[in-house]
């Protein structure tokens, strides 16, 4: 049986893709959604001490690029260079994206090994020469099944559209290049019985194994009536099909056919992260091309659901005139971050509101947590001097802070780690955080401060430690959601200076007692979310 990811040999990256995306207009919130996710997944197991290789990248060839270039009168290649200059590689840095290596499937290390895997394949008699006539929908690069159309109405009445754009499909008939893929459905279907984690979410897997139940056709793999994509090696007539292109980045990037020690440290992907849209690329053709060409097969395939607007996918044409930049000036970048993932179950559609975005900023992100740091700090400044105290009366409040944490983690590592359940991670950490607010509002340091005995000292001491080092196991566990935000509260509870970076603090460790330094200089740092402007106009 084919191998899957969790069985790499050696020593083994934990590799994380998103799709590489079409590079026709510049990214929009639904782009940076996976994108984002992606890296919070990886920041995650970075923190954890894994060695990890996040990948992302753009999708350069086939039609619809073509079009739009011409369309702006520029060649195709000037096209993308520009749009990845300009658009999708600073907004990745804009929104703190560290991803391991960006692959543009114009690049000739990505060109060459595909022509290799295409050739290969053909040489095996996996690719035959067949004629095909049917409805392709250029938006989605993909030749359509009568069925899957809707009717159109209104200005398309009495044509067919493509079911995700709405727009009509064009009948297209071409001698093509076939590879046989409906040879692949029963070793398919073995393998998701074998591995039902293969496809998540469950919704998902039950489509994709219905769809693979029904029997599958061969694919087309070459377009003989345009010319921008890879040339078939033994037929300059025709270019490679435009996704067994883009499919294989997640190879050609990590060394396929080119550098062997790496891509057996790294291939196949642990998480192909996803939108729902391309689940069966992933789900049924990338891995029949894996099949064919006897390579390993992914972790699993993870679908997220769609940001929508008005009642539809967000999409190019129906965007809402927001752009990422447009609510990081507003809210910034790291509570940009974790709204998206925090506000809609990974895997099911959201929508957008300001006004939401607006009240789970203010009452979760500046009043739960940006007003436990400052409180905390303040009054470590103001009773002791900034120096954090030594905790030497712990009672039972303190200990269900303490397990509260050691809680906080583990939910939050499984939940983000192992189920990609973004939501409930991060809810684990706020739920956390909410519990520091009620023992500091139960404890009154304000009013134990007034008590000069020793004892009362002691108490107050007490108080100001346990909450100072609940907050460091906060400032661990969202610092792959919001890496600016952590990085300035573990500054503030001089915790840089007493245990190092806060990037090699491993997240598994992060529920474990004391290991904040009484002493440390804890001082005031900047207001970690501030209150939000006026919405702009
Ligand atoms: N180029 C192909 C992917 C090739 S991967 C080998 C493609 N590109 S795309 O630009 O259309 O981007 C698709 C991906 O962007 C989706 O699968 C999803 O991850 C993300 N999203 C685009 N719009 C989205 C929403 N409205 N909502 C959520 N995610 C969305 O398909």
């Amino acid at each position: 049986m084919a191998a899957t990811g969790s069985e790499k040999q050696g020593a083994t990256a934990y590799y994380v893709s998103t799709p590489i995306y079409y590079v026709n207009d510049a990214p929009h919130l639904g782009h940076a959604y996976t994108t984002v996710a992606g890296d919070v997944l990886t920041r995650w197991h970075r923190q954890r001490g894994e060695k990890v290789w996040y990948l992302t990248g753009t999708d350069e060839h086939g039609q619809k690029i073509m079009r739009t270039a011409e369309a702006n009168d520029v060649t195709p290649q000037a096209w993308c260079d520009k749009l990845v200059e300009e658009a999708w590689k600073p907004l990745w840095e804009h929104l703190n994206i560290a991803n391991d290596d960006f692959i543009r499937t114009t690049e000739k290390r990505h060109t060459d090994r595909v022509q290799e895997f295409v050739q290969d394949l053909y040489d095996k008699g996996e690719i035959y020469k067949g004629g095909y006539e049917g409805p392709y929908c250029v938006g989605c690069e993909e030749y359509k099944l009568p069925g899957d159309l809707i009717d159109g109405e209104g200005e398309f009445a009495g044509q067919k559209l493509c079911p995700v754009h709405k727009k009509p499909v064009e009948l297209l008939k071409e001698e093509n290049y076939f590879f046989k893929l409906s040879e692949y459905g029963p070793k398919l279907l073995e393998f998701y019985a074998a591995n039902p984690g293969f496809i998540q979410p469950e919704s998902a897997r039950n489509e994709v194994v219905n769809f693979v139940e029904q029997g599958l056709q061969d694919l087309s793999i070459s377009r003989s009536t345009f010319d921008w994509g890879v040339p078939v090696p033994w037929d300059d007539k025709h270019v490679i099909y435009v996704w067994i292109d883009a499919l294989l980045n997640y190879a050609t990037a990590v060394g396929y056919g080119a550098n062997q020690e790496k891509f057996d440290g790294t291939f196949p992907a642990d998480v192909h992260l996803i939108g729902k849209d391309i689940l069966r690329f992933h789900s049924v053709i990338w891995p029949a091309m894996l099949m064919a060409q006897g390579l390993p097969l992914p972790g699993k395939v993870v679908a997220n659901g769609w940001l929508m607007v008005g009642g539809e996918k967000m999409s190019k044409s129906n965007l809402t005139g927001i752009k990422p930049q447009d609510l990081t000036s507003h809210f910034g970048v790291d509570a940009y971050r974790w709204y998206f993932l925090r506000a809609i179950a990974y895997g099911s559609d959201g929508s957008f509101s300001w006004e939401d975005f607006t009240a789970r900023y203010t009452s979760e992100l500046a009043n739960d947590y940006g007003n436990l740091a400052s409180r905390v700090a303040a009054m470590v400044g103001k009773y002791f001097g900034g120096a954090l105290p030594e905790a030497t009366a712990v009672g039972d409040a303190e200990r269900a802070v303490q397990e509260g944490l050691a809680k906080a983690v583990a939910t939050a590592d499984q939940k983000i780690g192992e189920e990609l359940d973004f939501q409930s991670g991060i809810l684990a950490v706020f739920d956390f955080v909410k519990q520091v607010n009620g023992y500091i509002t139960e404890q009154e340091p304000w009013k134990v401060a007034k008590d000069t005995t020793s004892e009362g000292q002691a108490r107050l001491a007490t108080i100001l430690y346990t909450a100072a080092e609940a907050l460091r196991g906060v400032a661990v566990l969202l610092n792959a959601v919001m890496p600016e935000t952590s990085q300035s509260l573990w500054e503030s509870l001089g915790a840089e200076e007493s245990l190092g970076a806060l990037a090699d603090q491993k997240v598994q460790d992060a529920g474990a007692w004391g290991i904040l330094p009484a002493g440390t200089t804890v001082t005031k740092g900047a207001v970690l979310f501030p209150r939000l402007e006026e919405k702009p106009a």
